[in-house]
């Protein structure tokens, strides 16, 4: 749940600590409750951190700036052990004379066992970390060899948990050592410098040449050098690979946040997730599953496991991908997949949906999935990441880095990817809809000028949020795809605006919740197409008018041209007509919209809003 960066350099100036400074700025998505750095000067270790957003540590370091140094690491964290206090900032320090810094990202689960031990033995703990547990052991081991390599490998050893950790000793200036277990660390080669970081966009500043850490290894940076051993202490090696993004590319494009950005790098999310995904005829090739279509064929049951937004991607691709394969497919909150005893096969195809790909209930799901002998494939945006490591098989969103915490884009991007993976199967295993796949296919290349049709037109939805600023509950009703929209609708509503939503599926509205309508609720409905199969339409316009009825003030999302909503609407937001399967990557816009003018109007930070973190790195 926290960011790392770690830089080797020549040094001697002040680089190492831009390097970190400008890492830790593009990191602040993954953890923003506190900030450290500590860097190897001069035979001694200089320590700032400080609880806040990285700007308390800016202006702490202005106010007492730090020496020149070649050697550093910095630490962006989102509170477990020890709340967001400046002594619970990372970097900790280890060893008696403390000449021993150290970051962490995870968890060390038996932390407790190993501080009375510590404790036992005279160390003093100045924090209520299970960090700090890891900084002692390593200066201890350190102590003992002066190699900081082995001292790592001796330490970890001793952990058990998930966690990646960096360390740098005084004695040891131009080394920078990591290790990672279930928790992510990617290497940045450099000429004459090299950097740790917890993703590529740690040091995207400086270079674009990476390599992937495996699970379990050891990396040794130094400006000349990038040595790998796993935790048996045997050579091992990371695999290296291009970033094909820029720094520009995770900037705010001139948005005011990056979550305004992230809504309207929508269309492109779609667009670059659709690329590539077919041959010449037309027909879905995806070379990337690396599974065999006997395999493939196979399977008699999809399950998809995911958290939050992502497990709404999953809600709709069930809709989609029964329709179109006759596969019976399943839902599932990875965290409730993980601890009940699920009915897995090895002709179950296990579906994880992550942006971040280190969502921990998720790729806990995964391993499960994967010990239960199923097949396993990882949708996810994030290259490098744990997940798709963890799977047999991976289909990338490319949906771009997505830096505010709350997920538009990469929603987006994972609904395409699923119905692509739905449509390849379909394809692959013959019926009426492998012959359609190529249709649908071409409908989803039209749907990113949809979107950008959608964007255009926003302006009346912007000042209903401003004008809504002060509403304390919003409901959002959808029925068949709809119902998950309303449910993304709600959720982006809650964690933006922190206001009180909930979504519901229209049908369901008479079996309790309709007791909510009192008169000026405002109730979003998302209508779905007139072209919709067994009456769909029809019985959300009858939904309308039974809330209408009893007072609620309506907001209906509804296609271009359909007028029979036209009566029982305070509001209408327009969309495109789409294919009904297709609509959710439309109509979900104007609420992801709708929630962001909300919160801007209250003042709140849309980005970053509280007490969420982007990458959920504990269960
Ligand atoms: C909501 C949101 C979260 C994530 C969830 C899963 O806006 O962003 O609900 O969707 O935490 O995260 P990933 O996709 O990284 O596994």
């Amino acid at each position: 749940m926290c960011g790392i960066v770690g830089y080797v350099g020549a040094g001697g100036d002040g680089t190492a600590l831009d390097v970190i400074m400008e890492g830790l700025a593009r990191l602040e998505y993954r953890g923003y409750d506190s900030a450290g750095v500590a860097l190897v000067s001069n035979g001694e270790i200089a320590l700032q951190k400080k609880a806040g957003k990285l700007v308390n540590l800016r202006e702490a370091i202005a106010a007492n700036p730090m020496p020149p140094s070649g050697t550093a690491i910095g630490h962006t964290r989102w509170a477990t052990h020890g709340g967001p206090t400046d002594h619970n900032a990372h970097p900790h320090l280890g060893g008696p004379d403390l000449r021993l810094a150290l970051i962490h990202n995870g968890i060390i689960e038996n932390f407790h066992a190993l501080k009375s031990r510590l404790v036992d033995d005279g160390v003093v703990f100045t924090s209520e970390t299970d960090t700090e547990v890891a900084a002692h052991l390593v200066a201890r081991e350190y102590a003992a060899s002066g190699d900081l390599t082995g001292a790592m490998l001796a330490a970890v050893a001793q952990l058990e948990g998930a966690f990646t950790l960096l360390a740098v000793h005084a004695d040891a200036p131009g080394v920078v050592v990591g290790a990672r277990r279930n928790s992510p660390l990617v290497v940045g080669l450099g000429t004459g410098e090299n950097f740790l970081g917890s993703d590529v966009a740690a040091f995207i500043g400086h270079t674009r040449e990476a390599m992937e850490l495996g699970q379990d290894q050891i990396v040794t940076i130094t400006p000349d050098s990038v040595t790998v051993i796993g935790f048996d202490g045997e050579p091992a090696e990371g695999r290296r690979f291009h970033v094909d993004w820029d720094a520009a590319a995770a900037e705010k494009g001139g948005y005011p946040n990056y979550m305004t950005k992230e809504i309207h790098d929508q269309p492109r999310a779609v667009a670059d997730t659709l690329l590539g995904r077919t041959d010449a005829f037309g027909a879905l090739v995806l070379d990337e599953l690396r599974i065999s279509e006997d395999a493939l064929r196979a399977v008699d049951k999809i399950v998809f496991i995911a958290c939050g937004t992502a497990a709404y991607a999953g809600m709709i691709a069930k809709y989609a991908i029964e329709h179109w394969t006759r596969i019976p497919c399943e839902v599932e909150l990875a965290h409730e997949f993980r601890y009940r005893d699920p009915v897995i096969d090895a002709k179950t195809l296990v579906v994880s949906i992550s942006q971040s790909g280190e969502t921990m209930d998720t790729l806990m799901a995964v391993k499960h999935a994967s010990d239960l002998g199923a097949l396993t494939i990882s949708i996810c945006n994030t290259h490098g990441s744990t997940i798709p490591r963890e799977s047999d098989a991976v289909l990338y969103t490319h949906a771009g880095p997505e830096i505010a915490v709350a997920s538009t884009k990469a929603f987006l991007a994972q609904i395409t990817a699923t119905y692509i993976l739905g449509l390849y199967l379909a394809q692959l295993r013959g019926g009426t809809y492998a012959d359609e796949a190529q249709a649908v296919m071409k409908d989803m290349h039209e749907v990113p000028a949809k979107i950008q049709a959608v964007l255009d037109s926003m302006d009346r939805v912007r000042e209903i949020a401003r004008f809504m600023a002060d509403t304390r509950a919003v409901l959002f009703l959808g029925r068949h795809v709809g119902y998950p929209v309303a449910l993304e609708g709600a959720l982006k509503l809650k964690e933006l605006a922190y206001i009180h939503a909930e979504g519901f599926a229209a049908g369901e509205l008479k079996h309790g919740p309709i007791a909510l309508i009192e008169p000026g609720q405002p109730v979003f409905v998302i209508v779905p197409s007139p072209s919709s199969e067994h009456g769909l339409h029809a019985k959300v316009v009858s939904n309308i008018q039974e809330i209408r009825a009893r007072g609620a003030r309506t907001i209906v999302i509804a296609e271009e041209g359909d007028e029979d909503v036209v009566p029982f609407a305070d509001e209408i937001v327009r969309v495109p007509a789409t294919p009904p399967l297709l609509a959710p990557l439309v109509t979900v816009v104007p609420l992801q919209v709708f929630a962001c003018e909300l919160a801007n109007a209250k003042g709140l930070d849309v980005d970053q809003p509280r007490n969420l973190a982007k990458s959920v790195t504990v269960e």
